[in-house]
Parts: C-alpha cells; sequence; structure tokens
C-alpha cells in the first residue's frame, strides 16, 4: 500500500491522480489532500478518499469545507503553511500537481522531508532545478516525472548508462496554432488559445501550449530531471502526439515511448515505479492512426521556445525570471488584458532587462529565488501597466 499525498487536487493532474488511485485501492491510500478554490470538488474527494489531512487556499475555503463535511471533515489547514503540512504529511509518495511557482516551497519542503515526489508542477523545477536537484540528491529521495515527455524519456532510460545519451528529444504537438500565420496567431482569442487539439489540461498548461512556452518550460525540466546540458536537448513538433518523446544514444540508436495522450498513463508510470500497473484506458492503433509526422519548431511564429534556450544559457536566475514574466503575461491573457503575442513579448522584455544586469544572478536558496521571481513580476507588471497607461 502506498500512501499518497496529492498537492492540487481539485485540478487536472490531482483529479487523474486520484482517478489511478481509485482504479487501485489495494494499492494506494489517500493520506493528504491540497486544493485551492474549489471547495465542492474538494469535498467530493474527501468523502471518497477519507485523507486525515486536506489543505485549503484560505478560510473562508475552510469554512466553506467544514460548512459541507460536517462532521465527516478531517484536519483542515490552509495557505502556505496548508500546503507544506500536506507536502510533509506521512506519505510515501507526494504528487506535485499545483501549477507554477506556488509549487516551490512545498515541493522543496516535501523532499526536505525525505518524501518521494512525482512532479507535475514544471515551474518547480524551472525555477530552482539546481537547488531541487542538490537537496534530492542529499536526502536520497526519487523525483518521478509526471509530464508526458518526461515520463517517455525516463521510460526510454530503463537500464541506460546516462553517459551514453546524446539527445534527449520533447516532442511537441505544435498547440492549435501550429498551422497559423502570424498574423491570425497575432487576433488569437482565448476561448482559440484554450483549444488544445490532443490534451484536455489546465488553464495556464494549454495557454503555455499555444506559445510553445510549454516546450520550452520542458526543455529547462529535462535539462535538470535528466542533468543534460541544454544544447542537447531539441524539440521535434509531433501533431498527433502519439511518441512522447525519444532519447538518442551515442551509437546512434533511438529510443521512443508511445500511446495515446492519456495523462493517467504517465501518471500510473510515476505512481507505481517500478512496477507497471493494469490501466482501463484506450490501446494504441497504429494501423488506425495510419502516420505519424514530425516538422522543425518554427521560432519566429513561436519565440516562447527560444525563449527557454536563451534563458537556459544566461545566469542560473533566468529561468525563475523567464518563468514569473510568463506567469504574469499568461494570467493577463486570460483575463483578456494582453493580446496574444503581447506574452512573448512581454516574455522577453523581461528577460532582456534581467541579462543586462538589473538583478541579481545567481541562486543559493530558496530566498534568491523567491526574490528572482518577485523581480520578473514586478517587471513584468511595469511593462502590462506602461502598454495599459499608454
Ligand atoms: N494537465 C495536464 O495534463 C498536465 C500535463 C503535464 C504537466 N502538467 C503540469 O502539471 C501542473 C498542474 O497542471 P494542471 O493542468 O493540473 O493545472 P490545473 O488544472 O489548473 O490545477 C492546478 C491545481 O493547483 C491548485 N492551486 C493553484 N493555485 C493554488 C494556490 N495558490 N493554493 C492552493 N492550490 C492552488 C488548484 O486548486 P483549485 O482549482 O481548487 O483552485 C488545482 O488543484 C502544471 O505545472 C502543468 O504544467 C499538467
Amino acid at each position: 500500500m502506498r500512501r499518497l499525498a496529492v498537492l492540487g487536487s481539485t485540478g487536472s493532474v490531482g483529479e487523474q491522480t486520484l482517478a489511478v488511485a481509485a482504479a487501485h485501492p489495494d494499492r494506494f491510500a489517500v493520506v493528504a489532500l491540497a486544493a485551492g478554490r474549489r471547495i465542492a470538488k474538494l469535498a467530493d474527494q474527501v468523502r471518497a478518499f477519507r485523507p486525515a489531512l486536506v489543505s485549503v487556499a484560505d478560510a473562508a475555503g475552510a469554512a466553506e469545507l467544514r460548512a459541507r463535511l460536517g462532521a465527516e471533515a478531517p484536519e483542515i489547514a490552509v495557505g502556505a503553511a496548508g500546503l507544506e503540512a500536506v507536502a510533509t504529511a506521512d506519505a510515501d509518495l507526494v504528487v506535485a500537481g499545483l501549477v507554477g511557482a506556488v509549487g516551490l516551497a512545498p515541493t522543496l519542503a516535501a523532499v526536505r522531508a525525505g518524501r518521494d515526489v512525482a512532479l507535475a508542477n514544471k515551474e518547480v523545477l524551472v525555477m530552482a532545478g539546481a537547488l531541487v536537484r542538490r537537496e534530492v540528491a542529499a536526502r536520497g529521495t526519487a523525483l518521478l516525472p509526471v509530464d508526458s515527455e518526461h515520463s517517455a524519456i525516463f521510460q526510454a532510460l530503463a537500464g541506460e548508462d546516462p553517459a551514453c545519451i546524446a539527445r534527449l528529444i520533447l516532442t511537441a504537438s505544435g498547440g492549435p496554432f501550429r498551422t497559423w500565420s502570424a498574423e491570425r496567431i497575432a487576433k488569437a482569442s482565448v476561448e482559440e488559445a484554450l483549444n488544445h487539439p490532443n490534451w484536455d489540461m489546465g488553464p495556464k498548461i494549454t495557454i503555455d501550449s499555444a506559445t510553445l512556452m510549454n516546450k520550452g518550460l520542458e526543455v529547462i525540466e529535462a535539462r535538470w530531471l535528466f542533468d543534460v546540458p541544454p544544447d542537447r536537448v531539441e524539440v521535434v513538433v509531433h501533431p498527433q502526439s502519439i511518441v512522447h518523446s525519444l532519447v538518442e544514444f551515442r551509437d546512434t540508436s533511438v529510443m521512443a515511448q508511445l500511446g495515446l495522450p492519456d495523462m493517467r498513463v504517465p501518471i500510473a508510470v510515476a505512481l507505481a515505479h517500478p512496477e507497471r500497473l493494469p490501466l482501463d484506458v484506450p490501446r494504441l492503433d497504429l494501423a488506425a492512426i495510419g502516420r505519424l509526422d514530425f516538422e522543425t519548431p518554427d521560432t519566429k511564429r513561436f519565440p516562447c521556445l527560444a525563449l527557454a534556450y536563451e534563458a537556459l544559457r544566461g545566469d542560473e536566475a533566468a529561468p525563475a525570471v523567464l518563468n514569473a514574466a510568463n506567469e504574469v503575461a499568461v494570467e493577463s491573457f486570460l483575463a483578456g488584458g494582453l493580446a496574444f503575442p503581447g506574452i512573448a513579448r512581454v516574455n522577453a522584455a523581461v528577460l532582456e532587462r534581467f541579462a543586462a544586469g538589473e538583478a541579481a544572478g545567481t541562486l543559493r536558496d530558496l530566498e534568491d529565488v523567491t526574490a528572482a521571481d518577485a523581480w520578473g513580476r514586478a517587471r513584468a507588471r511595469e511593462l502590462l501597466d506602461a502598454e495599459r497607461g499608454g
């Protein structure tokens, strides 16, 4: 029986994690759940899984949850302290399914408490890859990828000597605007950007997929997860999302992992590692799919991918700054305050100011990461305010 704590249980990854756990009640017990503001959904999860501890974003959410659950209510914690309590609960595996920078402190707390972590919340490694790697190595814990691309690489590397890796090749669906002209992309609406061709995910990652920032964040994530230099992490566009990623070895052999796009598969790989669970999900029928296409990404129409490589080549703190700017820009786009190309423009401008040496470049501890994040957010907000003012 593996005891699970799930950060972000009401999100897309969180719900699918609980679906895998529910399908294998003999294998998993859910001991702690952390959510934000979707209290009704969290109440249903509490009734279904009976965790001893839950956490919500604020006191109003805690009161609503208590009212909904009455005598069935478990211990309820709140805010950043609540996230940390769930991250360090008495669990065997913590699923990091929060979105964005809010996940960094609890994920680091889980590692420091010696918990194995199944990581979906890629922003954690983007912001603080070196720091998290150091902590994972010092505690001897496992960091298991949930992102489908990184799970594919993890599976392709099983039993291999990392010294023999020539390249990691991440596949990208290309998002909803893959075939659109720059002029059409410039006028894309929020609804169009949220309409991902292959995956049903939370809003932030869906917008990141449309800008290709998601693939950029994944390049940075792969660099840290597998300790491979950035120039050995490549991206190829693969619109069908069947080949989830590939590894080329020094003898030129290429290993890939394939499957229909369904997050329950990489989630189950991380939850059950090193075993494989039987899963009741649709199976791959290659003849029915017929063809698999691959193209080079277009960084002219999708500059965010190039920005991620630029950040990796820059000072240690550059990815955290880029990530922060991107979170602010995506939020603004989703709220209707910024046109789609504005996301890349804000990200590029903030990164450029950082590269000009306006902020500290090194990351010794969590405080440095938080400072870089705050700096990036403040610059992005200034740019947005200036645009609105003008
Ligand atoms: N979705 C996918 O298929 C997928 C695939 C690969 C990687 N990922 C990565 O996995 C992560 C999660 O993505 P997602 O699509 O599952 O996101 P999502 O659907 O938006 O879910 C985010 C979760 O985080 C919670 N949350 C957000 N801010 C919070 C806060 N301040 N305090 C407490 N809880 C907070 C939300 O709670 P409430 O909703 O209750 O407010 C929700 O449970 C992202 O980093 C994403 O890049 C996702």
